[in-house]
């Protein structure tokens, strides 16, 4: 099972990229399941309805999130709908959406970090409860856990490791180079970093973001524009037992051969 994790989509840009790469590199990397995170895919800010069908017309089967799922309300009630869009597994019992799915005996699972992050439930824990309540267990689990610090993703790594085929972090918009399958057999790497434009700010107009810090004033931040980035990893997954058994970038920035 050959399985492709995109870094966070940004706005039209990264729409865009997504569309025009990702068919030819599914084919000729001959992948089975492609998954992205896609909050920022609307205007850089959440998710609708159309974008999120633009993505899944462009190959990904399977859309995750994080904090900004919420930024565009129009997406809610499709939250609860037959469109396979995560939001993550620890917010409190009640909210709108669902933290994981299972497609083609492949589990996705959305988990969200703390540190700098909203108080959610605990993420170790939630995985815990998630794991012990399957009977059966699917073979592969792949979770995308949106966080912001580095240290809490690779602990998260250590305590599934050999639990679930892969953890990527997704959030921070800046792609690391930490690939590595850890010794029970789970993947990872800390960020996927992020599909948008590359002269920006982790996706976002410079010159607006410069002002947000130079003035210390609330800045609108517009979707950055021009050569768009692509970051993504590529995960092979024995399918007999779960584990994982490489993962590499696949990167593309303009100017890169
Ligand atoms: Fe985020």
């Amino acid at each position: 099972m050959r399985v492709l994790m995109i870094g966070d989509i940004m706005g039209k840009p990264g729409r865009d990229i997504v569309s025009s790469l990702l068919p030819r590199l599914r084919e000729e990397r001959q992948i089975d399941l492609v998954i992205a995170n896609g909050e920022n895919t609307a205007g850089g800010r959440g998710l609708t309805e159309s974008t999120a069908h633009e993505l899944l017309d462009s190959g990904i089967d399977v859309i995750t999130s994080g904090n900004h799922i919420w930024d565009n309300k129009e997406i809610l009630p499709f939250l609860d709908s037959h469109l396979p869009i995560l939001r993550p597994i620890n917010y409190p019992v009640g909210v709108a959406g669902r933290g994981y799915l299972i497609t083609r005996d492949v589990m996705v699972v959305n988990l969200m970090a703390r540190t700098f992050m909203a108080s959610l439930d605990c993420p170790f824990r939630a995985m815990d409860s998630l794991l012990s309540s399957l009977d059966p267990k699917p073979s592969i689990i792949l979770v995308d856990f949106h966080g912001e610090a580095t240290s809490e993703k690779v602990a998260m790594a250590w305590y599934l490791d050999g639990r679930v085929s892969a953890l990527v972090g997704t959030h921070t918009h800046v792609a690391t180079a930490d690939t590595r399958v850890f010794p029970k057999g789970t993947a990872y790497v800390t960020d996927l970093g992020m599909t948008g434009p590359y002269n920006s700010v982790i996706g976002s107009d410079k010159d607006a973001v410069l002002k947000r810090f130079l003035t210390q004033i609330p800045v609108t931040l517009p979707v950055a524009t021009g050569p768009c980035q692509f970051n993504s990893v590529l995960i092979d997954i024995d399918p007999t037992n779960g584990r994982a058994k490489s993962i590499v970038r696949v990167d593309t920035h303009p100017g890169k051969e």
